[in-house]
């Protein structure tokens, strides 16, 4: 049996893709198909689909179905906004929260990613909490300084009863969402490195230990492997790759071999 300490998150961003359900068929049956290829209790595999599209699929099949984004209150005159609860009962496992492209696009502050991650917990599933950089950022070397304040502030006022086993951060630094470009592995694990330092001044070491940091940003099933084996980090969150079924499988199968 795998510890829960090693096992490998490889999650999918759909993000607003593909255009109808019967494309989302398609592509998750295919990878439903090759899943005993990708059977391994060492990983964990997700998709995380449009809203839409998400009470269309087995949540109980061997990918785990997830979210990209919810709101905080548990429901009311909220126009546009799905609750956790609603998302739970359709049977989603994991939500992303922070996602660069809403608070860029939707205007989400840090406030509300804490918000979000406490409905998502309250709601008992396990929030992906993105954080990263632009590269205006990290040419002005604030790269640390904005992951720390992001981290900070997101996990204000949440206990470590209410992370523990739950909680995933994924580390996406902008400049390398969809660029085909993608930090150095030492880069990449001096970030986790930071991540896990700022965990430890707010938390134990089992929270450390009990929280998986990804990676995000131009993931392919060519440089998968290396991501996180060189990086010392516990998984992927991967847009434009996950949309492909074939590479999707082939970055999973990468890990279970
Ligand atoms: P790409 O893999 O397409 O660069 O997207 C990364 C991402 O934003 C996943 O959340």
């Amino acid at each position: 049996m795998t510890q829960e300490k090693e096992k490998i998150y490889i999650v999918g961003n759909w993000k607003m893709n593909p255009p109808s359900l019967d494309d989302a068929e398609t592509i998750f049956d295919e990878m439903e198909n090759d899943a005993y290829r990708m059977r391994s209790d060492k990983i964990e595999a997700v998709i995380c689909m449009p809203y839409l599209f998400l009470s269309d699929f087995d949540a109980k099949g061997e990918i785990k179905l997830g979210a990209q984004n919810l709101f905080w209150e548990s429901r009311g005159a909220y126009t546009g906004e799905i609750s956790s609860e609603m998302l739970r009962k359709v049977g989603v496992k994991y939500v992303i929260i922070g996602h660069s492209e809403r608070r860029k696009y939707l205007g989400e502050t840090d406030e509300m990613v804490n918000l979000k991650i406490k409905a998502c917990l309250d709601g008992g599933m396990r929030p992906i909490l993105c954080v990263g950089e632009t590269l205006e950022e990290r040419k002005r070397g604030e790269a640390g300084e904005v992951i720390i304040r992001q981290l900070e502030q997101a996990l204000q006022d949440i206990t470590e009863k209410d992370i523990y086993g739950k909680l995933l951060i994924a580390y996406e630094p902008i400049w390398a969402i969809g660029s085909g470009t993608t930090p150095s592995t030492d880069d990449i694990m001096g970030v986790g490195l930071l991540i896990k330092k700022i965990i430890s001044k707010l938390y134990s070491r089992e929270i450390v230990d009990s929280t998986p940091i990804l990676y995000g940003g131009s993931v392919t099933s060519q440089n998968c492997f290396d991501l996180v084996d060189k990086t010392g980090l516990r998984g992927l969150l991967i847009g434009g790759a996950s949309l492909e079924a074939r590479e999707f499988v082939g970055i999973v199968k990468e890990f279970v071999k």
